[in-house]
């Protein structure tokens, strides 16, 4: 089947070339342009069209932005490149509930070898360690059985380790899977969708669930908070990082990140049948050069079945 990321006329890979100079030189009018002549020889070339989408929102052409975007996301269905929270972004579409499987597989997959350089030194990422000391905080526990989702390379393995005797591992991108499997930190790591794991664990099974800098990319935590209550035993924990925002609900950032509200999650905690939260503002990361607000949650399971079905 063809690649919709993949254009195969050389021609238009030459004018796409160009518009990218032009884009990087600040001349927005002349790459949308270009773009524009690209697309003529290569329609259903998504990278092209999502380009495009980016010139003409710098160039103030909100409704030609959103066309753009669009037709990249019409091109490629499983969008690789988010053009579905662009649109977002710009009040078009329906709500957004998640950044896709193939956005997010890409986007990690691109930066998974200097992923934790990047996130160490410049952003001064501190979410497993955060956790860690919150779950120090509440219970000094052993976990027997510990899921982290989104694991990337293994930045909370290295954090829970010495607490945990079975850890497992899960993310979408193949490559910082890899990477956390040199680390040789986890009894088992796979590549897939959090929640579509947590459904396929025994009921029950764990006692310690976590989502370190994982939810930024999930807006409706709904789905995942009922699969880990069903994966979790009754007083098993789930232990989450978020970005902050006020208000009740959870929203995506310029930064195509999601945030939520505290209301939110003690909400969703509680409808998926959490009997209790602890949230503890602190922020995880800096974005340019800047702290950005946060929070630690952790949620204990009650004993409630009706929401794990049979
Ligand atoms: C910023 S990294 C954090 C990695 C790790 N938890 C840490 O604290 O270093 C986010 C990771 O979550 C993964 N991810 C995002 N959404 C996911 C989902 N729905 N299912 C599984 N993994 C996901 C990404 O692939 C990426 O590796």
């Amino acid at each position: 089947m063809r690649d919709p990321l993949v254009c195969g006329d050389p021609i238009a890979e030459r004018r796409y070339a160009y518009a990218r100079t032009a884009a990087r030189d600040g001349d927005w009018a002349a790459a949308a342009e270009v773009l524009e002549q690209a697309l003529e020889l290569a329609p259903n070339w998504a990278p092209a069209w999502f380009a495009l989408g980016e010139a003409r929102e710098r160039l103030g052409e909100k409704d030609g932005a959103a066309g753009a975007f669009g037709a990249a996301l019409a091109a490629d269905p499983s969008d690789a490149q988010g053009a579905r929270g662009r649109l977002t972004l710009l009040g078009e579409g329906s709500r957004l509930d998640a950044l896709s499987p193939a956005y997010v597989a890409r986007l990690f997959d691109d930066y998974a070898a200097r992923f934790e350089a990047h996130l160490a030194g410049e952003l001064g990422y501190r979410g497993p360690e955060l956790i860690a000391a919150a779950l120090d905080r509440l219970d000094s526990r052993r976990f027997s059985r510990c899921i982290d989702l989104g694991c990337g390379t293994g930045l909370v393995g290295a954090a829970l380790r010495e607490r945990v005797d079975t850890l497992i591992g899960v993310d979408l991108s193949p490559r910082m899977i890899a990477r956390a499997r040199e680390s040789r930190l986890y009894d088992s790591l796979e590549v897939g969708d959090a929640v579509a794991f947590l459904a396929s664990q025994p009921a029950r099974g764990a006692d310690l669930v976590v989502a370190a800098d994982v939810l930024a990319y999930i807006g409706d935590l709904g789905p995942l908070f009922s699969a880990a209550g069903c994966a979790l035993a009754p007083g098993g924990l789930l232990a989450v990082s978020v970005e902050a925002m006020e208000g009740a609900s959870y929203g995506l950032g310029r930064s195509m990140r999601f945030a939520h509200s505290q209301a939110y999650l003690r909400a969703t905690a509680t409808a998926a049948g959490f009997r209790s939260g602890l949230l503890t503002e602190a922020s995880v990361r800096r974005e340019t050069g800047r702290e950005v607000a946060g929070a630690i949650g952790l949620f204990e399971a009650g004993a409630d079945t009706k929401i794990c079905g049979p």
